[in-house]
């Protein structure tokens, strides 16, 4: 098969480096890559937010399977371009991303379904935002209703914070995003996240993941994209697997296909764990980043055959050959992320580096520079390790991070402390 992978981040360096391993593969290329996507893929300079520039390229290259990495070419249709086309494709259409690119119609699809979730109110105005925060009370959520790039919401632990969020959200902080804010019950209790493989009709889970979102040890400081993950979750107990499988996600995928809009492709369903059961906090429409690390290191070449089961509607009689692993990741940051940090520094070692299936560096935002390579993102590199224990992984990860010679990076040194406890402690 020769294979196209939309993206260039951490997620699609992992998606590439399992998929090349499935010997189905002939040809993978990877638009835009990166540095790192260089040594395992052809890179490919197209726009992948042009879904006619997308179908042209797959077309002359005899493209046979497209895989849409990120969040904004779904949200735009680059799926349904591809499709409409008659290319095989991996991804939800732009009317099923809207679970990722609308929060208030996944809390209307959730309302509809019955799935479990913060009670929420959608506003279109700041007064009435603010009066309804004034009612309410704090702790409060404040969400911009369309994509951000994640910086959209705020957990208001006070009322005058939640103004606030509400008043820049008016204000045209987050462009055409914010035409509308979605206002949440504050959950309380555990994140964790839920992946399943879904065809329109049937459901594949294919691992749990816990990510670390807040930039400092311990979660705290600004949010991030995420500054490590792991895999699985044990907080994602297998009896609260059942219940966001019976309660939230077939509930969810039989909603969709109803309004027409059936959805095909990885559903990640971010959970808050509490007493024993997940509530919904939000619905992405793709792979996480990090998360995509520690699932492609655990899944390997199996994830070509189910991603391809996946966009010919047959997940039905799919399975997912599972090994007793864990997977962890850390991301190395540009210092200063995720505020104003420096890029084209210079990152040394990693020629020296194991690239196995126990140890990876994934390469999240970087570029090549003469021999050098070169800092060019804010999440830069993804250390990951996987082994027969999570502590293991985590060894094997940071054995990974000691090895970089990047002064101006920086890493959590905390990665798993929920499942393992702090460092040293
Ligand atoms: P979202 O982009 O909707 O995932 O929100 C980003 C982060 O905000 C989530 O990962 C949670 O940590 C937090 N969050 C969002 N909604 C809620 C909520 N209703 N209650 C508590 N925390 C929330
Ligand atoms: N790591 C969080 C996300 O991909 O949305």
């Amino acid at each position: 098969m020769n294979i196209l992978i939309l993206g260039g981040g951490g997620r699609e360096h992992a998606l590439a480096w399992a998929v090349q391993q499935n010997p189905k593969c002939d040809r993978l290329i990877v638009a835009p890559g990166n540095a790192g996507i260089a040594g395992i893929a052809e890179c490919a300079a197209i726009d992948i937010l042009d879904g006619g520039a997308v179908v042209t390229f797959a077309e002359e290259n005899a493209i046979d399977l497209v895989i849409v990495g990120p969040e904004a070419p779904l949200a735009v249709g680059v799926a349904d371009a591809c499709r409409a086309a008659g290319l095989l494709t991996f991804g939800p259409s732009a009317a099923a991303a809207r679970l990722e690119s609308s929060k208030a119609f996944t809390k209307e699809v959730c309302d509809a379904c019955g799935a479990p979730t913060a009670a929420w109110a959608r506003f279109s105005d700041a007064a009435a935002a603010t009066a309804h925060i004034r009612a309410r009370g704090a702790p409060i959520v404040v969400k911009a209703d369309g994509l951000a790039a994640g910086k959209g919401v705020t957990v208001a632990t006070t009322e005058a914070e939640a103004i606030a969020a509400v008043e820049a959200i008016f204000s045209g902080a987050f462009g055409a995003a914010g035409a509308a804010a979605v206002i949440e019950e504050f959950m309380e209790g555990e994140e964790a996240s839920f992946f399943v493989l879904c065809d329109g009709t049937d459901v594949l889970p294919i691992g749990t993941a816990q990510d670390h979102k807040r930039v400092g040890e311990g979660d705290t400081g600004p949010n991030t994209g995420g500054m490590g993950a792991y895999s699985p979750a044990p907080v994602l107990t297998p009896a609260i697997e059942r219940q966001v499988l019976d309660e939230i996600i077939r509930p969810t995928v039989a909603e969709m296909a109803r309004r027409g809009a059936p959805f095909q492709g990885v559903l990640y369903a971010g959970l808050m764990i509490a007493e024993g059961r997940a509530r919904l906090v939000e619905y992405n429409v793709r792979f996480g980043d990090p998360e995509a690390q520690v699932l492609m290191m655990r899944l390997g070449a199996q994830a070509l055959d189910l991603i391809q089961a996946t966009a010919e509607g047959r997940l039905a009689g799919a399975r997912v050959n599972w090994a007793e692993d864990h997977a962890l990741s850390v991301v190395m940051a540009a210092r200063g992320y995720p505020g104003a940090h420096a890029t084209g520094t210079v990152i040394r070692g990693l020629e020296a580096l194991p690239a196995d299936s126990r140890q990876m560096v994934f390469h999240a935002g970087t570029a090549r520079r003469g021999a050098e390579i070169v800092a060019a993102g804010g999440r830069v590199l993804n250390a990951t390790g996987r082994g027969a224990s999570l502590a293991e992984a985590r060894a094997l990860a940071y054995g990974l991070v000691d090895r970089i010679d990047w002064p101006e990076g920086f890493c959590r040194r905390d990665i798993g402390w929920r499942a393992l406890g702090q460092p040293g402690g």
